[in-house]
């Protein structure tokens, strides 16, 4: 069995210089003895600073997004393979800031999984329903449509893993996460609809469903004793060591 996973996500909060520090702070509060997976996702800027920071760590390196596409005319993106050589091994896909803010749709999020996968990345694949959404409890509906549509035509191999992060919008950075037993039910559907697509054993051992929104050191312990919990993907209280660690130890 894959262990938990917990993924901090820094967004666009921090320069380099920032970003290195923290990184300093997790690579000595975390030591070698954690059984756990943990990552970090800092900017397109500092990921190759904090690359060097983590080496000989057990912290690993994801970044916040990739392109489809391998190189040439394309400007101010960057391709899953540079984020390979840079030394990061997970890509955050679908996030739905990038969903709201800048127009990312259930297709552009299929072609970066399918190029994430090709360059031999683990995505961590972002759905959630918005907060109207919510409201007209359409959120089982919602999270499987953006599912299926990022699956289309992926044809996945033994030993590739996926995470797939549950995060409703509403509760993203709102300081109030969706209750632990609605999040329960959402995995449930979610593995279903992996089990539909691919074989069960592939979705037992390759797929980690995390969830994401509003996590913190109060209220994470909730969420990590379900059974289909493996991890968080966490935004405002990973910019904080201690907090984040606190989040870290529920697992
Ligand atoms: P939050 O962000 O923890 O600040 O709610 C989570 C995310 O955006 O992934």
């Amino acid at each position: 069995m894959l262990p938990s996973i917990i993924i901090a996500n820094w967004k666009m909060n921090f320069n380099p210089k920032e970003e290195v520090k923290l990184s300093l702070a997790l690579k000595e509060e975390l030591g070698e003895k954690n059984k756990k997976e943990i990552v970090v996702c800092p900017s397109f800027i500092g990921l190759s600073q904090v690359s060097e920071v983590l080496k000989k760590s057990k912290i690993k390196l994801g970044a916040q997004d990739a392109f489809w596409q391998s190189k040439g005319a394309y400007t101010g993106e960057i391709s899953p393979s540079v984020l390979k050589e840079i030394g990061c091994e997970y890509v955050i896909i679908g996030h739905s800031e990038r969903r709201g803010c800048l127009g990312e749709t259930d297709e552009m999020v299929n072609r970066k999984l399918a190029a994430v996968l090709a360059n031999n990345l683990t995505p961590i694949i972002c759905i959630g329903e918005t907060l109207e959404e919510w409201h007209e409890g359409r959120t089982h509906y919602v999270v499987l449509n953006q599912l299926t549509k990022a699956f289309k035509n992926i044809h996945l191999i033994q030993d590739e893993q996926l995470v797939v992060a549950y995060e409703p919008v509403w509760a993203i950075g709102a300081g109030r996460p969706v209750e632990p037993e609605e999040a329960q039910l959402v995995f449930e559907s979610i593995r279903q609809t992996l089990i539909d697509l691919y074989p069960l054993s592939f979705v037992n051992n390759n797929v980690r469903l995390i969830y994401g929104g509003s996590v913190d050191g109060k209220n994470a312990g909730g969420f990590s004793r379900l059974d289909l919990c493996s991890g968080f993907l966490v935004g405002g209280a990973s910019l904080d060591s201690a907090e984040f660690i606190r989040i870290i130890n529920y697992f």
